[in-house]
């Protein structure tokens, strides 16, 4: 497909056809992805391929017993916001499992220039924080390398949905894919999960922001 036409095809996917994705075809998604630009050219990240249903079943039990103890912790201070929180995890967490594979997306962090030597100079936390977390080139790196992934999937047909949704249990999710596994990769933290299937038709994308109020020519 032309390169325009696979990024307006481009949508979160969240229903799945059953089959398989074929081991070349993630090698393709994965291939494009480490092709991605990175600060420093450290291609911070790994991709980490689930076909097993129990895995991916015990993934999202992870998920929604997390879900569940902050939801019973919220309920004493917000119940509105703590149901709101409930609801979100089953309609944009947990249809992973419904997927015919799921990939998880491993990062490592990227100390951007200047931070070792803001600290050097004594820098106050606002400085350090606003340099490693918001402008984060780490989590910029990664995103280039997931939309390179995303991308070729759809030129192969599939449908994607990217997920952070599940992060906040991304300990429990570690732990199983060390314990039931066996994988374990130094230095490398949970990012992201990404679902991926053959779409089913008919789902709906939100509108985006017209050029016009994305872009300002100064
Ligand atoms: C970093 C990131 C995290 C996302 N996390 C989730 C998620 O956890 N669950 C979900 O259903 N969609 C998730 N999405 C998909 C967005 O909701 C979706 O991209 C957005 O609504 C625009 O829709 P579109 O992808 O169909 O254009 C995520 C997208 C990105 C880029």
């Amino acid at each position: 497909m032309e390169l325009q036409a696979v990024i307006e095809k481009r949508q979160s996917i969240r229903r799945y056809k059953e089959g398989d994705v074929p081991k070349e075809h993630i090698e393709e998604m994965v291939r494009a992805a480490g092709l991605a630009p990175s600060g420093k050219n450290i291609q911070n990240w790994h991709f980490v391929v689930i076909k097993d249903k129990a895995i991916m079943e015990k993934m999202a039990a992870a998920i929604k017993a997390k879900n569940e103890e902050m939801v019973a912790e919220m309920m004493k201070v917000d119940e509105a916001k703590a149901l709101r929180f409930e609801k979100f995890a089953k309609n944009f967490t947990l249809f992973f499992v419904n997927a015919p594979v799921l990939t998880v997306v491993m990062s490592k962090v990227y100390t951007p220039s200047g931070y070792n030597e803001y600290k050097l100079i004594g820098a106050d936390d606002e400085t350090l924080k606003d340099l490693l977390h918001h402008r984060n080139p780490g989590m910029q790196s990664l995103g280039a390398a997931i939309e390179n992934f995303y991308l070729r999937a759809v030129d192969l047909g599939y449908g994607l949905c990217w997920l952070t949704s599940a992060n906040y249990a991304a300990a429990a999710l570690e732990k199983i894919l060390k314990e039931d596994c066996g994988f374990e990769k130094e230095g490398y933290f949970l990012a992201a999960l990404l679902s991926i299937g053959v779409p089913e038709d008919n789902q709906k994308s939100p509108a985006k922001l017209p050029v016009e109020e994305i872009l300002t020519y100064v």
